[in-house]
């Protein structure tokens, strides 16, 4: 089998890069380990900036986005018991819209089926060879155990964060791994219930963070900070919602309770690999780069990512030039470690450390106090969140 462009993951970057590549005239093969049915159900975030909105919208994959979608023009901040809203309409002109991230892969997998593009499900990567020769390999077993052989000029790895792609790139000589682990975690849950609020609450509490977020009028999707050693099993539905009216109710909040029907404990850190990039291989998304996920930053970089590489590949297939490819990693890198920066900032200023004093919570709050009074702070916070146009 033989593609111009070999990718590695059917996430939101390889999805992405081969519906961009598809419209400039370049061929591409996806291969993804997990079933249709698995990449279409892991539930993951669900907030896109404005650019990530715009890029889906021109480029015809964002009907059902704007049917079902969420537009959201500002976030609520509280602390000490009282909300401080963060309007992003006055403050940027821009918005976000909440949309699940996995809605978005169903919306590019059927565009990329309907265009007559090529997914294999279920297809294992068993060997990348050739990535520093103008011939690169990839080797793979089919769902059904049959051994495949794909011929390419370029590589996508997408293949998220347990990547084996980035292996590729040697350690030490070329690669440069940088790596932050946090004390926690967060307990996500899915519920049957009414909105608890208009808008998205990140509370800052004694006991921990909390964030209150949502899915549809019926469906919420509420996160509670807690030990990284935490189960399921150690959280019962009412210690939950108990916990989630301890952190968030007050002064114009009140949680509503539900019927639970989906609980994960998601990891926390942050990762850069740098370079992006080596011989032939190109990665993107969490293959490259992991952030904590307050702010919801993930798939919004992911989509950046592959914005910048669909361009330098067109040029490369176009003109045979390689100025662009070559400059993947210095063009993609500041906006990662922007957003790098935002989430950990959103995380420190919001989260519980287990070691904290009560000096470290009260700098905390003084900190959400700067930055909520200030227009200048809270136009900070706004830019970031809503994230820079890509074009
Ligand atoms: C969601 C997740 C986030 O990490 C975040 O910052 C906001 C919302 C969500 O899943 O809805």
């Amino acid at each position: 089998m033989r593609t111009q462009v070999g990718i590695i993951g059917a996430g939101p970057a390889g999805l992405l890069l081969a519906h961009l590549l598809h419209l400039r005239g370049i061929e591409s093969v996806v291969l993804e380990t997990r079933s249709r049915e698995d990449v279409e159900g892991t539930i993951r975030a669900g907030v896109l900036e404005q650019g990530t909105v715009d890029l889906l919208t021109d480029t015809g994959v964002g009907a059902r986005l704007h049917r079902e979608g969420h537009q959201h023009n500002g976030i609520e901040l509280r602390f000490d018991g009282r909300g401080h809203r963060i309007d992003f309409a006055e403050l940027t002109g821009r918005a976000v819209t909440v949309y699940p991230q996995h809605e978005v892969l169903k919306d590019l997998i059927a565009r990329r089926l309907a265009d007559g593009g090529e997914i294999r499900f279920g297809a294992t990567v068993t060997a990348v060879e050739g990535i520093t020769t103008e011939t690169p390999v990839i080797r793979f077993t089919d769902a059904d155990g049959t051994s495949g052989l794909l011929r390419c000029e370029l590589i996508l790895g997408g293949d998220g964060s347990r990547t084996v792609t980035r292996a590729l790139i040697p350690e030490a000589t070329v690669r440069t791994d940088h790596f932050r682990q946090y004390p926690f975690a967060w307990f996500g849950i899915l519920a049957e219930a009414p909105p608890s609020s208009d808008e998205l609450i990140y509370a800052n509490h004694a006991n921990g963070f909390a964030l209150i977020s949502t899915r549809t009028p019926t469906v919420q999707r509420h996160y509670l900070q807690v030990d990284p050693s935490d189960t399921v099993e150690d959280w019962s539905d009412d210690r939950i919602w108990h916990e989630l009216h301890t952190r968030v109710d007050g002064e114009g909040a009140e949680i509503k309770d539900g019927t639970i029907f989906a609980k994960t404990v998601l990891g926390f850190r942050s990762f850069v690999c740098e370079p992006m990039q080596y011989g032939r291989l190109f990665l993107a998304g969490d293959a490259a780069h992991t952030v904590p996920p307050t702010g919801a930053k993930g798939l919004n970089l992911a989509v950046a990512d592959v914005y910048v590489l669909a361009q330098a590949m067109e040029r490369y297939f176009r003109t045979g030039a390689t100025d662009g490819l070559d400059a993947y990693t210095a063009t993609a890198l500041p906006r990662v470690w922007r957003a790098q920066h935002f989430s950990w900032w959103m995380t420190s200023m919001l989260h519980r450390m287990p070691d904290a004093t009560g000096f470290d919570h009260k700098r905390q709050l003084a900190e959400l106090d700067t930055v909520t009074r200030s227009a200048a702070g809270r136009a900070l916070l706004a830019e970031n969140y809503v994230g820079a146009p890509l074009y």
